[in-house]
């Protein structure tokens, strides 16, 4: 692994353990942001570490963050996507699917990624060209194993509200995008789709299945790749499908369809 992995990594593994710190079996306060979502002190402390981190060690970087900063910054080779806790709902319940997704973007596309699940012992890491691993341990998907194996369809709880779904598989629901996508590259589902991610939700996973031998990209053809400068992506979401295989992916394009 490289530095920047390396230094990438230390970061969301220390970040995830802070919030462990916080994290409460029956759950702890969150507060409505303006967009109906929610945001916790984990959340907050979580994207400060990252960030002070981030700058110390590569202070002419751009950043972009749910929690602060969300227009792309202009003239910066380098931008690092963070998603500070992926799975907030799930974390203020004391459920076990959240995470820390960082990802960094060079000339506006993924590039390399590190995603930590600290309740699940699941650390993903990734960089375009290098593969993906699953702590340590490389992913490569395998369509007809995971065609016999596996039969998951993962999805948002957005999703039936918005689309018309005929998926011939059995549906889970996470409640963290990250973790959907990484279910699919680590070949424990065979689809994840979510109806409105942002880019902070998926710009880590992009990388991660990607370099699996997965396929990622929208369901209405839209690029969220390469991201525009000074554009604010606060509002920005895109209906997301991951799969193993092309072959998985034209199946459940025909399969998901907006109402
Ligand atoms: C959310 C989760 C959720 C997905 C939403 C995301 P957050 O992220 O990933 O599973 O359905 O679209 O916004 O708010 O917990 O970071
Ligand atoms: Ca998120
Ligand atoms: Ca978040």
């Amino acid at each position: 692994m490289n530095t920047i992995l390396e230094n990438a990594k230390d970061i969301a593994i220390n970040a995830g353990e802070l919030i462990k710190s916080l994290y409460r079996i029956n759950g702890i306060q969150s507060a409505e942001k303006q967009d109906h979502t929610l945001v916790t002190k984990a959340d907050i402390s979580s994207n400060e570490f990252i960030i002070d981190k981030i700058m110390k060690f590569y202070p002419n970087d751009g950043i972009i963050s749910e929690e602060s900063g969300t227009v792309f910054p202009p003239d910066k080779e380098y931008v690092w996507i963070i998603d500070p806790l992926d799975g907030t709902t799930n974390f203020s319940l004391g459920l076990h699917y959240w995470g820390v997704s960082i990802a960094r973007l060079k000339h506006g596309q993924p590039d390399l990624a590190i995603i930590y699940f600290p309740l699940l012992g699941e650390l993903y890491s990734a960089q375009m060209g290098h593969g993906a691993r699953l702590n340590e341990k490389l992913l490569k998907l395998n369509i007809k194993e995971s065609l016999h194996r596996n039969q998951i369809f993962t999805h948002c709880s957005r999703t039936q509200q918005l689309y018309n779904v005929t998926i011939k598989y059995k549906t889970r629901i996470f409640g963290s995008a990250a973790f959907d996508v990484c279910a699919v590259a680590s070949g424990r589902a065979i689809l994840a789709f979510n109806a409105t991610p942002k880019i902070w939700d998926f710009a880590g996973s992009w990388v991660i299945i990607r370099e699996a031998g997965g396929e990622i990209a929208t369901l209405n053809g839209a690029e969220p790749f390469p991201l525009v400068p000074n554009h604010d992506y606060k509002d920005a979401s895109y209906p997301l499908l991951a799969t193993p295989s092309a072959i998985v992916f034209k199946y459940a394009k025909t399969h998901i369809l907006p109402k």
